[in-house]
């Protein structure tokens, strides 16, 4: 159901949870203050209580009141990329910040968002959790219909249009004394140098143990069952997860993530091609992985391996 600003930031006040934009994905929302709604947010996702939340804040003076010490570059990242699609994890206050939303870590992660509308309601809300609003480990919400699609016709959205980025926010930490990436994202790791003089190490999400907790669980995935076709050629029949510029044989169905030469089109698509199998009802899909390894498509690379490495797939 679309609610206005107004009323979300009331239904926010009143320790309600709201579906709310960002550039990335749209979030489930709830005031860092109100501990029930943050208890619902993991009820209604069904997200394990180990994996904690992003705070998001409309201001870096925000960030600094909960921040425990200073960090080298914190101020650079901070100055070149918000508000906008990085995340950083940062140590903290542990008495300002409940368990519940760090997962009992002694650091917690912090964004401000550049959507205007989600700048709106956080400049009137103050600081709101806010995981990505998709039911845990299913495709996230590029828009407000995908949000009621997991949720319910009658749960609260505020409709701020289709996510203009498409993929979650870059998760930075400051580990053995530089940077390093835990979960790529919406900005490219190349694009990080000319601001801290180096390129962050990414970190491999593989470990038992992943400095990022999310990484660890089934992620992203549709319930259509995913098969990866490197060479295209050998694509003959059937649906497939592709690309606009390319021709697949007769006999294809194409859900098109955009042009091979545009990353951001298909960065921005890339949720709704894998919510559209679902609502088409298909069973399988084979997806052409035949794209380069680099940029944006690193971040669309490591979102499929992640689908098709995961458990119970
Ligand atoms: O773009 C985004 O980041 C979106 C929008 C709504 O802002 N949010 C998002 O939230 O993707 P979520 O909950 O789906 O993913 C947050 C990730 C999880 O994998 C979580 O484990 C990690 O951030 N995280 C949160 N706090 C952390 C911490 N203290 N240390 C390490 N990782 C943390
Ligand atoms: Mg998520």
């Amino acid at each position: 159901m679309r609610i206005s600003l107004d009323e979300s930031i009331h239904q926010l006040q009143n320790g309600q949870v709201v579906g709310i934009p960002t550039e990335t994905v749209y979030g489930l929302a709830a005031s860092i203050h109100h501990q029930k709604a943050i208890q619902e947010i993991f009820r209604l996702k069904g997200r394990p209580s180990n994996n904690p939340l992003i705070i998001h804040v409309s201001h870096i003076k925000d960030v600094f009141s909960f921040v425990q010490e200073t960090i080298p570059d914190l101020d650079l990242l901070a100055r070149d990329f918000w508000p906008g699609p990085m995340t950083l994890v940062l140590p903290i206050k542990t008495n300002l910040i409940p368990n519940i939303v760090r997962a009992d870590l002694p650091t917690a992660a912090f964004r401000i968002p550049s959507h205007a509308m989600t700048l709106k309601v956080l400049s009137s809300t103050g600081p709101l959790v806010m995981p990505s609003a998709n039911l845990s480990g299913r495709p996230s919400s590029t828009q407000a219909a995908h949000v009621e699609n997991d949720f319910g016709r009658d749960f609260p959205v505020l409709d701020g249009g289709s996510c203009n980025q498409g993929l979650e926010s870059t998760i930075l930490i400051y580990n053995h004394h530089q940077w390093e990436i835990i979960r790529q994202g919406a900005i490219i790791a190349d694009r990080f140098e000319s601001t801290l003089g180096y390129k962050p190490l990414i970190q491999d999400s593989a470990s038992d143990k992943p400095l990022c907790p999310g990484q660890m669980y089934k992620h992203y995935a549709p319930l259509a069952k995913l098969i990866p076709v490197y060479s295209f050629e050998n694509i003959t029949k059937g649906v497939v997860i592709g690309f606009s510029d390319r021709s697949y044989p007769k006999g294809c169905h194409l859900i098109s993530l955009g042009n091979l030469s545009n990353p951001e089109e298909i960065a921005a698509n890339f949720y709704h091609a894998l919510r559209l199998l679902d609502q088409e009802g298909h069973s399988e899909a084979m997806v052409d992985m035949n794209f380069p390894n680099i940029g944006l498509f690193n971040t669309l690379q490591q979102r499929f391996s992640k689908i098709l490495h995961s458990v119970n797939h």
